[in-house]
């Protein structure tokens, strides 16, 4: 009993505070509810609501689209959303599935870039499947309700399913996160507000649950990236490295070299570090690129954020 009613005060909680206008929300097709579920991964809603779900849907409104267009096309579309290893997954996985997307949770959570929480937001939303899902939030959620100190997967996935309300997975999934960003927050969590409160473990001491472990500073990287020129193009390289393989940009070093000069600074703070770099300019450097562009075209290029901040510093300054 005890347990129907916090299912049911969810699920009416809701019918009538849920974002029910999130474009995510208004849909079945699966292809776009992946698409959402993948760039809210690292993202926050509001980032991508008005910047990148509509773009990328207008030019790939379909899996199929995506199989079939170059890897470029996509890092194009992702460009400014950061975290580009969740394009080029999105790619290999359009094109692992021949642009249709299995139905099973197992065949799914298999696919490069899907994972068993995203699986099953995708079962339970296209198809209204009985699974929980288990992102961060929902994570908070659930270590407070339980009143769990430590966040332990094997335990949050129990207790996922245990309060998962089985008739409406849809809306309680939904629900779950909603709860997690908006009244169960990480400071200040509104209780009052809240449809778990009656039975919530937690809510004397929501701090303690689960116990967080304060985050060292990130580190500052400092390298230069070299503006190179010739006959009024910019020299870039195309990255190899693991989480920007793909995108264009400038070339980077360590250690800055001699009598160059420098156009000033850019910073950029990614997950594990901030990284300073410094524009230099020296005319007689000879470094290998792997190809020479004008404005215009590197306009149509994918680029990483820190580059484009550099595109924007160099032709604002002209
Ligand atoms: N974050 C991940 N999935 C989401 C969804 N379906 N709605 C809102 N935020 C989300």
């Amino acid at each position: 009993m005890f347990g129907l009613n916090v299912k049911e005060a969810i699920y009416a909680w809701y019918q009538k505070n849920g974002r029910h206008d999130l474009p995510w929300r208004q849909t079945n097709d699966a292809y776009k509810i992946y698409l959402s579920e993948i760039m809210l991964q690292q993202t926050q809603v509001k980032t991508v609501l008005e910047r990148f779900y509509f773009p990328f849907l207008e030019r790939f409104p379909t899996l199929q689209s995506v199989a079939v267009a170059p890897l470029d096309d996509v890092l194009k579309m992702w460009e400014g959303l950061g975290y580009y290893t969740r394009a080029r997954n999105l790619h290999h996985t359009a094109i692992t599935c021949n642009g249709v997307l299995p139905k099973r949770p197992e065949e799914l959570g298999g696919l490069k870039g899907i994972g068993k929480s995203t699986a099953h937001a995708i079962c339970a939303f296209a198809y209204h499947e009985a699974l929980p899902i288990l992102d961060a939030n929902v994570k908070r959620v659930l270590c407070r309700y339980f009143a769990l100190s430590v966040k332990d997967e094997k335990v949050l996935w129990e207790k996922a399913w245990e309060l998962l309300h089985v008739k409406h997975p849809y809306e309680h999934n939904q629900a779950m996160m909603d709860i997690g960003a908006f009244v169960c927050t990480p400071k200040n969590p509104n209780c009052l507000a809240c449809p778990l409160e009656l039975t919530c473990k937690g809510k004397n001491a929501p701090e303690n649950y689960p116990k967080t472990i304060k985050k060292a500073k990130v580190p500052t990287k400092k390298r230069f990236a070299l503006v190179i020129k010739k006959e009024g193009k910019l020299g870039l390289v195309q990255r190899k490295e693991r989480l920007l393989h793909g995108l264009w940009g400038f070339v980077q070093v360590d250690e800055k070299p001699k009598n160059a000069h420098s156009l000033g600074k850019v910073t950029h703070t990614y997950s594990h570090f901030k990284l300073e770099l410094e524009m230099i300019y020296d005319k007689a450097l000879h470094v290998k690129v792997d190809g020479y562009f004008t404005e215009d075209e590197i306009e149509n290029l994918a680029l990483s954020t820190v580059d484009k901040k550099i595109i924007q510093t160099l032709f604002s300054s002209k």
